[in-house]
């Protein structure tokens, strides 16, 4: 059974990492695309070589643009790989401008396809990603819910064919390296203390393209005791390069897996804007605070560890001030076999 895999950005990479052990010893002969939509080391081959994926991935290269630059180029480019190919069926994951242009293509051509990570809704159409989730469901033809919630998001759509409840892969792939995440030499080598620190993160556009919440959000850092730990993603460097000096925020290139899981891990808890992260600290029983007003893993919320402070500074200081978070006993995302189920469910198609 031939089966193309379309992956192209960070978390996709991570995503497919989860899967990829389970190809061994199936009937699935796997082909791996990579749109090529992340490029720079830190933000793809890092992770390919981490997490031992594949090398003989197959690159469009798309790399960046608008929204439609880019959807429109890995379409094209994809439609032409796909047609001369034809597999038997096509797995995309998560909400990228990648999985859009792969569900696009799979679903013109007629080959049925999977989407991993399926049924997660923020209800906020502001957000590129909503849009990405909601045409991909709309087309797939089997859809892996990471979690209850998820699976109740595409009833009230009208969509339970092909439906399944797997629990979600990034909680496996957590699960299978956790006994690095405890090691502190990545935290060592940045001179950070465990439980001195907050993890911040920003890369969503709502964020990004406001640099005036990105002073007021700076500012108000440096009036802070604790140190913030700042991996910066390339959409946000140029606006944070004048901002270097302040000496509680470590400006630091984006990182691997692994020391990302140890950032989080030894944390006092993270500020984010992300959705793979908030998820990653709620693993890791940490204090959440989301730099939006909405979110697709509301259950990190429900469980009690999320906090959603959207762009209030007010909001962010109360969140930071908490001393204790009351949280709920939840495991809503599966127990951490999400991935041999979702090949297994492949397997039989
Ligand atoms: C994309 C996804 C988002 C996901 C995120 C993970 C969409 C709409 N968004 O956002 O859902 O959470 O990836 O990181 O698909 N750039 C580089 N080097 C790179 C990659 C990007 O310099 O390796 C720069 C480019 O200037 C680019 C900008 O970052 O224009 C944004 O990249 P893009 O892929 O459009 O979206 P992300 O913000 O990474």
């Amino acid at each position: 059974m031939k089966v193309v895999f379309l992956i192209g950005t960070r978390p996709q990479y991570i995503k497919l990492g989860a899967l990829y052990p389970h190809l061994k010893n199936t009937d699935i002969n796997p082909i791996f695309v990579d749109s090529g939509q992340h490029y720079d080391y830190e933000m793809s081959d890092i992770f390919i070589k981490e997490l031992r994926l594949p090398a003989n991935f197959l690159s469009l290269s798309a790399g960046s643009g608008t929204h439609a630059q880019q959807t429109g180029n890995i379409l094209e480019k994809f439609e032409k790989l796909i047609t001369e190919m034809s597999p038997d069926i096509g797995v995309v994951f998560g909400d990228t401008n990648t999985t859009l242009a792969g569900a696009l293509v799979f679903a013109k051509l007629n080959i049925p396809f999977a989407h991993v990570e399926s049924g997660l809704r923020s209800f906020d159409n502001n957000m590129p990603e909503e849009i990405n989730r909601k045409i991909t469901d709309r087309l797939a033809s089997f859809l892996f819910c990471p979690s209850q919630n998820s699976v109740e998001n595409l009833k009230k759509e009208g969509i339970s064919e092909g439906v399944y409840l797997t629990g979600d892969v990034s909680f496996d792939i957590y699960k299978r390296f956790k006994h690095k995440f405890k090691e502190t030499r990545y935290i060592n080598s940045l001179g950070l203390e465990p439980d001195h620190y907050y993890a911040l993160t920003m890369h969503r556009q709502e964020n990004t393209h406001d640099t005036e919440f990105l002073n007021k959000l700076l500012d108000f850092l440096t009036t802070m005791e604790w140190q913030f730990a700042f991996p910066v993603h390339p959409r946000i460097a140029p606006l944070v390069k004048g901002r270097r000096n302040i000496k509680n925020v470590l400006f630091l290139k984006p990182v691997s897996y692994i020391n990302m899981q140890q950032l989080i891990y030894h944390s006092r808890g993270i500020i984010t804007d992300s959705g793979g992260l908030q998820k990653e600290a709620f693993f890791a029983g940490k204090r959440i605070i989301t730099l939006r007003s909405s979110t697709e893993w509301i259950e990190t919320v429900n469980c009690g560890l999320n906090i959603l402070v959207g762009k209030s500074i007010s909001k962010l200081e109360s969140a930071l001030s908490l001393k204790h978070v009351e949280t709920a006993n939840c495991s809503p995302y599966g127990d951490g076999n999400a991935a041999s189920r979702v090949i297994e469910i492949i397997e039989k198609l």
